[in-house]
């Protein structure tokens, strides 16, 4: 386990396109610049990344399990503490249900205690299309997370919008945007 001089960065994925490469475009640089990164998945992205054999790579790189489901009461806690969080790619979903306060999985769970805990910051990079950003309830979900302080890594510079379908599936996530927004909210 590399243990950061930077502190402990959780580090949460989604469902969404370009999760395959949360290893190579998140986990390998932050820890390389000082972080010890603890991942966690939600379970659909948990299916994705054990089916693909990242999990196991992601496992080996960081020294920990990668957590995609809740511990028994008995079991000890298989993370330490982390001082920020970076959720990318979130999904479309995994906002509202963060924006909303539903916490049903063990990913939801970490990020909506960390939006109401003083002092861990939480970055969130929404991997979304034009339709979900017309749902009638988007703008609000955006809104609740800027107001719960959260750093948003949102806009048409970092991630103009496609429509459903028509942007490629492999485009690449602005990971160095997402790796310097944890930076600046942890002032590190
Ligand atoms: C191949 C594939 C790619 C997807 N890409 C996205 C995406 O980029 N953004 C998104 O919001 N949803 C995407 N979805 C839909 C989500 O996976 C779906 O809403 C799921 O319930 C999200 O689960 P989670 O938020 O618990 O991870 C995709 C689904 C599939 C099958």
């Amino acid at each position: 386990m590399s243990v950061g001089s930077l502190g402990v960065l959780g580090v949460v994925g989604t469902a969404a396109d370009g999760i395959e490469t949360l290893r190579t475009g998140l986990v390998e640089p932050a820890i390389a610049l000082g972080w010890q990164a603890a991942v966690t998945l939600t379970p659909n992205a948990g299916r994705w990344l054990r089916a693909n054999g990242e999990l196991d790579r992601l496992e080996s790189l960081t020294g920990l399990p990668v957590r995609d489901a809740p511990r028994l009461p008995t079991e000890p806690r298989p993370h330490p503490v982390a001082d920020c969080y970076v959720v990318a790619p979130a999904s479309a979903n995994f906002v509202a249900k963060l924006a909303t306060g539903i916490a049903d999985n063990q990913a939801l769970t970490q990020v909506g205690e960390a939006l109401g805990t003083i002092g861990v910051p939480v970055v969130v990079f929404p991997r979304i299309n034009a339709a979900h950003a017309r749902h009638p309830a988007w703008e609000g979900h955006i809104e609740a997370l800027r107001k719960a302080g959260v750093e948003l890594v949102y806009g048409a510079d970092v991630w103009p919008l496609d429509e459903p379908r028509q942007g490629p599936a492999d485009r690449e996530l602005p990971w160095a945007a997402v790796l310097g927004s944890a930076h600046r909210v942890s002032g590190t």
